[in-house]
């Protein structure tokens, strides 16, 4: 990994075409550079069907056996000269395969998925078979289903979330695309399902091109597959697709309602909050949107780390009862610091990437594998708040975090070297900041929406992030924006000197860093705690990641050589006396709660594929430096008059 301190140089990032995704266009030429300000901002992304809350809603489990076949060729996508597939490739056939080709001797296919081994989704598919360990392309999955025998209203199939690219096909008929492995997509299938038996058919191809969000170059490993729940939601012909109940800043409660179908304009809509005696009615415009504030009823317990109360919200349309369970807090900056309901918060938290414990990890977050993670943080570590990086996290996660109560970084993976003059990079960017702030905006636990990580500085790139700020804003005026960004570091100074002199900076509201001295640089620890920061001092600095490897188990009291645990927990130690220098500090987030499979990493006394900033192991053992955080968060809670 290069130095943390050197930007990376402002080299241009063609936008090459490879692999599945769609063509790429040639980089525009860079806008004349000075004060770049965000792109010319096109209409904001409009993901539809919405269907916020989905997971409330009544439904079909789809979970379970699916038929696997590769298609590394992607045969199943474009013939040997690009042209379309032949039937005998075509995967989403609605065809018994085996029977058409007993039945007539003229009849060829290449595949037959309904009798192609069996794994059990939502997963990644290097779990499937020791031989896709380390697959990376496309990949078909198949199953039927039988739907509901009296149906009436609509039928949507809902996918939690597919990586990277997708295509869904129902009873032969292709039903939609989706791109990007991390925010949920649907597709209306009314008129498509048929009684008895229908047969699912979904491509989902994993490969990462230069021109995609993330680009082909992480630090993590790249759970292809369909990852979280795949659900048939029924609802009303009727229905409500979004609802986004909150606290305004100023203290009041706002909702906005919009309605889809034939009867979603002039329509009578009902908000209720049952354990506060709300209960408030309204009128769609023609659009099929209601929007209302109010006084916040007078007993309403704001949702705070220390009391996370959620309340059931409800709203009623036609025949639809739309539900969630929301709570109201509001969160804003002062100066240097940060406001969660008027009072000042300082941020214990972690980083933590969607991967569960377990030495064969498949990024499977069930509740359980979720509630084990989080309350290492809130329990073990004392702490109060998650960065779940990089990428949005399941929704699983997130209510979670609402309900055990911390406070969460929320993160779009626009990672490293992005192709920042590709328009199709930066609509595919702003597509998935919109599919994650409108899957999440009920979440009391979101105070910040992140556009970036360690990203390197240029004309372009700034006015890419500058455009997904002012997304950001658009979608949401009650919660923070910001990035982790990079530091400059003076090589002359005979201490460390670090300056954050990035563009973007002032268009954010909380500024964040990502530090390694002492890891990914020379320094000796003991010369950390004399480091230099140059930051505005105007805004709530937090550290977004600090870290340092260790295997667990190994010790090295006599040399702390770097990857034992003695070295991890001393740079703890000297990185915490560093940061408690820094007056606008607010929080930070230590990279990283649990050692994360990494194919950067391959150390074979340490690493073995592992990137072990972790403070706990892939397994869950708490390595020295956990204990370290730890103990600075207890006493920084009891400083906040909390408990230990
Ligand atoms: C970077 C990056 C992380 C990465 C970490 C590391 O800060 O944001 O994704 O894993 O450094 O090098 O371990």
């Amino acid at each position: 990994m290069s130095s943390r301190f050197t930007l990376v140089g402002a080299g241009l990032i063609a936008a090459l075409a490879i692999g599945p995704i769609a063509a790429q266009q040639a980089s525009p030429p860079t806008p004349a550079s000075g004060a770049v300000q965000a792109l010319p901002n096109a209409p904001l992304p409009t993901p539809t069907p919405l269907l916020v809350a989905a997971d409330l809603r009544d439904g079909t489990d789809l979970s379970g056996p699916w038929h696997y076949s590769i298609d590394p060729f992607r045969s199943g996508i474009a013939g040997f000269h690009g042209e379309a597939p032949d039937s005998g490739q075509q995967r989403w056939r609605d065809v018994d395969v085996r029977q058409a080709m007993a039945s007539d001797s003229r009849t060829l296919y290449e595949f037959d998925l309904a009798r192609s081994p069996l794994a059990s989704l939502p997963s990644s598919w290097l779990t499937h078979a020791a031989e896709l360990r380390h697959y990376d392309g496309l990949m078909w999955y198949q199953r039927n289903f039988v739907a509901p025998a009296k149906r009436q209203g609509r039928y949507f199939l809902r996918f939690g979330a597919a990586n990277y690219a997708t295509r869904v096909y129902l009873n032969g008929q292709e039903v939609g695309r989706h791109e990007g492995g991390f925010t949920p997509f649907a597709f209306d299938v009314t008129r498509l399902l048929r009684d008895g038996s229908n047969q699912l058919t979904v491509g989902v191809d994993s490969q990462a091109t230069e021109a995609t969000v993330p680009p082909p170059v992480t630090d993590w490993e790249n759970y292809g597959g369909i990852t979280r729940a795949v659900r048939l939601i029924a609802t009303p012909d009727t229905y409500v697709d979004d609802a986004w109940v909150r606290l305004t800043r100023d203290g009041r409660l706002a909702a906005d309602v919009h309605l889809d179908g034939p009867q979603a304009a002039n329509r009578a809509v009902r908000l209720r909050i049952a354990a506060l005696g709300l209960d408030q009615t309204g009128r769609t415009d023609a659009a099929g949107n209601w929007r209302a504030t109010m006084a916040a009823p007078a007993a309403l317990v704001r949702w705070s780390p220390e009391r996370p109360q959620l309340y059931d919200v409800s709203v009623e349309a036609g025949a639809d009862r739309w539900r969630d369970r929301i709570g109201f807090r509001t969160i804003e900056v002062r100066g240097a610091d940060i406001l969660l309901n008027g009072r000042p918060v300082y941020l214990r938290g972690i980083s933590m990437h969607e991967e569960e414990l377990g030495a064969e990890p498949t990024r499977a977050m069930t509740p359980a594998a979720s509630r084990a993670l989080l309350s290492e943080i809130k329990d073990g570590l004392h702490g109060n708040f998650v960065r779940l990086a990089h990428y949005p996290h399941s929704e699983v996660t997130l209510r979670l975090a609402d309900e055990l109560g911390l406070i969460v970084w929320s993160e779009v993976p626009v990672y490293w070297r992005v192709a920042w003059g590709n328009p199709d990079t930066l609509k595919r960017a702003r597509t998935m900041l919109a599919e994650n702030i409108l899957r999440d905006r009920n979440r009391a636990a979101i105070a910040i929406w992140s556009v970036a990580n360690e990203t390197p500085v240029n004309d372009q790139r700034n006015a890419f992030l500058r455009t997904l700020v002012a997304d950001a804003r658009q979608m949401d005026d009650t919660r923070l924006v910001s990035a982790a960004l990079l530091v400059e570091r003076d090589r002359a100074a005979n201490h460390p000197v670090m300056t954050l002199a990035d563009p973007l900076a002032p268009a954010l509201d909380v500024l964040a860093i990502n530090t390694y001295n002492g890891w990914y640089t020379p320094d000796r620890l003991r010369d950390l705690p004399a480091s230099e920061w140059r930051v505005p001092a105007d805004k709530p600095l937090i550290f977004s990641e600090f870290g340092a490897d260790a295997r667990a188990g190994f010790h090295d009291p006599a040399n702390k050589q770097k990857f034992s645990e003695d070295y991890q927990a001393d740079y703890y130690r000297a990185t915490l006396a560093m940061a408690a220098r820094l007056p606008s500090l607010r929080g930070m987030s230590p990279w990283i709660l649990k050692d994360f499979r990494s194919p950067r990493r391959q150390n074979p006394d340490f690493q073995q594929g592992w990137n072990r900033k972790g403070l706990i192991s892939e397994t869950g053992e708490r390595k020295e430096a956990f204990g370290v955080l730890a103990d600075f968060y207890g006493t920084k809670r009891l400083d906040e008059g909390g408990v230990r």
